[in-house]
């Protein structure tokens, strides 16, 4: 079976580095703080949190906000994670004991658990009932709980004032804390790290920012392909690292096309046609991503910061670009990084998040 892993679900074994920033979110969760981790897309947040729910010794609930669309769901996650927890826990007495004048009623049998809301009862009123409960259960439980909350930059989906009033329930909650990510770099430093912010001073920053290293890279690669009866050499594992730069998603998707197409040992011209492969499978997304975007000097600018490493400012590779003046790159550069697509590295010098996009825009735009 293909020993590289690609999907949502965090898989122990398939999971690469990030110990540090790992070290940073326990220390942040155990002295009591809420932390945010914020990353570009694919950068493994959501693999982080899961791993941290799953192997922190902390209860957790873990919620993915995209998939939230109304303060019912949310509470029907929370309920079904709750209902697990306290029965692996061996406190389901807790469910007929406690759960009494909440503004929703929850009903369980033969191992389901399900809520029911009455009509009359608003948002607010709920958000309120929830939060009761998250108290109940931290104190029945007897320990810290922890909130996971993915994809936070998805909040107004669940409740256009989930934050203001997450803001009032983190102030007052004693022993209940919060993890958020999310990959709106722009919004969440925003929300959570300036002053007008309505999470400002809420909480500790993790960046899951680094790609990872290329010896843990390379490790990962020759493990998995000896474990499984193939080979690649330390050499090849290293050029896959250098077209991946160790972005994880890449790391795995790049392991996973070249174990299928090797029967037994990986060359080199293996490792060429799997990178050109998924430059080509993801171009049609990136292709619609640029036409989306649809900025005047878009596709000059990407592969100006896909082909140069230097000082991109000067009038020579403008000219080269055909990009009028100095201020028409600035403005699509900045379009760009709000999107978290590219970031500055120094003045006047950028680079292309994602390694595939970056080839990609090499290849896709002539000048
Ligand atoms: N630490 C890691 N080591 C190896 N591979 C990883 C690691 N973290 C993530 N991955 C790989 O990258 C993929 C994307 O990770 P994940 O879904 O956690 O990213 P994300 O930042 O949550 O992305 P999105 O912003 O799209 O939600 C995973 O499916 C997995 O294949
Ligand atoms: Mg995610």
């Amino acid at each position: 079976m293909n020993p590289f892993k690609i999907g949502r679900a965090y898989s122990p074994e398939s999971f690469v580095d990030r110990v540090d920033e790992y070290c940073d979110l326990l220390e942040g969760v155990k002295s009591g703080n809420n932390v945010v981790v914020i990353a570009p897309r694919r950068f493994g947040k959501t693999w982080f949190l899961q791993k941290f729910s799953v192997e922190s010794g902390f209860s957790c609930l873990y919620v993915d906000l995209f998939g939230v669309y109304s303060v019912r769901g949310l509470v029907n996650t929370l309920v079904e994670q709750i209902f697990e927890i306290l029965r692996r826990k061996d406190l389901m007495a807790f469910f007929v004991n406690y759960l009494k004048n909440l503004p929703f009623s929850i009903q369980f049998n033969l191992g389901f658990v399900g809520v029911s809301f009455s009509k009359e009862v608003d948002n607010e009123m709920l958000l309120g009932g929830l939060y009761e409960l998250l108290n109940r259960v931290q104190r029945e439980l007897n320990e810290r709980l922890v909130i996971v909350l993915d994809e936070f930059q998805a909040y107004k989906n669940v409740h256009k004032n989930l934050a203001e009033s997450l803001r009032s329930y983190i102030q007052s909650a004693e022993n209940v804390g919060f993890v958020f990510s999310g990959s709106f770099k722009h919004m969440l430093e925003q929300l959570f790290f300036e002053n007008s912010g309505i999470l400002y001073h809420s909480c500790l920053k993790v960046d899951l920012n680094p790609l990872l290293p290329e010896d843990d890279c390379v490790e990962y690669l020759v493990r998995q392909f000896g474990r499984t009866g193939k080979v690649i050499s330390p050499d090849l594992a290293k050029e896959v690292y250098t077209k991946t730069k160790g972005h994880p998603y890449y790391l795995q998707l790049f392991g996973y096309e070249l174990w299928s197409r090797t029967q037994a040992e990986v060359d080199f011209e293996d490792v060429e046609d799997a990178f050109n492969n998924i430059v080509e499978k993801e171009s049609y997304n990136y292709d619609i991503l640029v036409e989306t975007l649809g900025y005047k000097y878009v596709k000059n600018a990407l592969k100006l910061v896909a082909e140069q490493s230097g000082e991109l400012f000067s009038s020579g590779t403008l000219e080269g670009y055909d990009i009028p003046n100095s201020s028409a790159l600035s403005k699509v550069l900045r379009k760009l990084s709000e999107y978290g697509i590219v970031e500055k590295l120094g003045r006047g010098r950028y680079e292309i998040v994602d390694p595939v996009f970056e080839e990609y825009a090499r290849k896709r735009f002539s000048n």
